[in-house]
């Protein structure tokens, strides 16, 4: 006999058929004589109810041990289900229970638990229905991601996670070293001797692979990368994670304008996908945790994104009969609650905002004509804010050169960079998803802690 997993079950199932099913109890109920079991292995949101009654062997040992947590395998013969809720049940033959969970302890028993009890117990919480139903999603999306850019011909390329680097250029890094911290070596001048460190020279933890995916965009066209990168920035937020997952197409051949086409088909698609995908788990979000989280995906998939200028996004804002904490002008770097503004109240959609200053982004953006502002564009969703942000390359040596000067880079560490530039440059164009704030979107879950299954934020590394 086979064993099935419960999702198989409950779509394909049929009276008649023999299975075994292996998962954990969710709830039990015990009547005269017999006894109704909840059992979930993960694969739906749903589980499958299983009849035990004193046929099975052993039935009275077994009763005192299946409760919630505990660990079992029933085999036995499915039936049509009496009971409203289900289609399906199981009518055991046998049982065994692997492990037991003592009903005195067990931190999930069947009510209600606060997001934030569940973060001290992340070891334990993917046997939630919510936790659940979000790491099912989480999946999704990454599938989604890989399916979307594999059917264009992108390759997938993996950046390192140790660089020298500092792509961003905002100081945001955690340094990786083999120093014994309580003696460090140092130079003449008094400063750490990073020349007998592990590599050699400082090293950091990446915040984003960028760099590299441009690299390899000048050999493959059409790249991506789909990694962890790790920001030291102190920022205590729903919407911020020491360490996330990020997503970075580059491609070469390719200016701004279709980056913001690429970043508005990606998100359509990925939105779709988990909608085919995952029906059960959206329904359950939309029901729980945000009740306009499908019309939401439905406005995703049928409207296009706005798309304005920083400049014009200034003067939107500068209109806008509302009260802002962190006062409005042209210069000034966009706050969240300006990007929700945009994307929530005003355009009731995603708005895609470009050519932003060059003083407030990064050095590697290609400077627009008139110098004052770069070919960058964020891609702004409602109740996140910034989800996406990318650029246009600057893909001519001597501006590119000047703007490191200008920036105080060091050229020497980044001479690779600009051989791009000096050997075969192409215009190009790219950007980076945080996956995170993806799945936060997708879902409706207010806290990025609760979206990654162990999340990194400042003072807490716990599991
Ligand atoms: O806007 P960012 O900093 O862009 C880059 O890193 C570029 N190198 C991307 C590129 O052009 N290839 O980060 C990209 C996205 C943000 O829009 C946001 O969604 C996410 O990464 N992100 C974070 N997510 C969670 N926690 C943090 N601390 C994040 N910082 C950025
Ligand atoms: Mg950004």
């Amino acid at each position: 006999m086979e064993t099935r997993r419960v999702a198989d079950i409950l779509k394909n199932g049929q009276p008649d058929e023999k299975v075994i099913i292996k998962g954990w109890v969710r709830t039990k109920r015990a009547l005269k004589g017999f006894a109704f079991a909840e059992v979930n292995d993960g694969s739906s949101l749903a589980g499958l109810q299983v009849v035990l009654d004193g046929e099975v062997p052993e039935y009275e040992t077994l009763l005192k041990k299946i409760n919630t947590g505990a660990s079992i395998e029933v085999s036995g013969t499915l039936v049509a289900s009496q009971g409203k809720g289900q289609k399906i049940e199981l009518k055991a033959d046998s049982a065994i229970i692997y492990g037991e969970a003592d009903p005195e302890t067990y931190p999930l028993q069947k009510k209600r638990h606060s997001f934030e009890f569940l973060r001290t117990i992340s070891h334990l919480r993917s046997r939630t229905n919510t936790l659940g139903a979000v790491f099912r999603v989480r999946n999704a999306c990454a599938a989604a991601i890989h399916q979307f850019f594999q059917d264009k011909g992108f390759l997938w390329i993996h950046s390192p996670i140790i660089t020298a680097s500092d792509c961003e250029g905002a100081g945001e890094l955690f340094t990786v070293t083999n120093f014994d911290l309580n003696k460090l070596p140092q130079n003449e001048q008094g400063q750490v001797d990073f020349t007998q460190d592990f590599f050699g020279k400082p090293a950091y933890l990446t915040v984003s692979g960028q760099l590299q995916a441009e690299v390899m965009a000048m050999a493959f066209q059409n790249v991506y990368t789909f990694g962890p990168t790790f920001r030291a920035e102190n920022s205590n937020t729903s919407r911020h994670l020491a360490e996330f997952w990020m997503i970075e197409p580059e491609m070469a051949f390719c200016d701004l304008e279709g980056d913001q086409n690429l970043a508005e088909e990606f998100l359509k698609y990925i939105f779709q996908f988990v909608l085919d995908k995952c029906p059960e788990d959206m329904e359950f979000f939309n029901k729980w945790v945000d009740k306009t989280i499908l019309a939401t995906a439905d406005n995703i998939i049928n409207n296009e994104f706005a798309r304005i200028t920083y400049t014009e996004a200034i003067a939107l804002l500068e209109k806008a009969d509302k009260k802002f904490e962190f006062p409005v002008e042209w210069g000034i770097d966009l706050q969240s609650e300006h990007e929700r503004y945009l994307a929530e109240e005003l355009f009731k959609k995603p708005a895609i905002v470009t050519n932003y200053p060059k003083d407030i982004k990064a050095f590697y953006m290609r400077l627009d004509d008139g110098e004052k502002t770069v070919a960058a564009m964020d891609v702004l969703a409602p109740n996140i804010g910034e989800i996406i942000g990318g650029s246009q390359r600057e893909e001519r040596l001597d501006v590119l050169e000047r703007r490191i000067e200008e920036m105080n880079i060091e050229a020497e560490s980044i001479g690779w960079y600009l051989d791009l530039r000096r050997y075969g440059t192409v215009p190009h164009a790219g950007f980076g998803l945080g996956f995170e704030r993806l799945v936060q979107f997708m879902t409706g879950m207010t806290n990025i802690r609760d979206v990654i299954p162990f999340p990194r934020t400042p003072l807490n590394a716990d599991f």
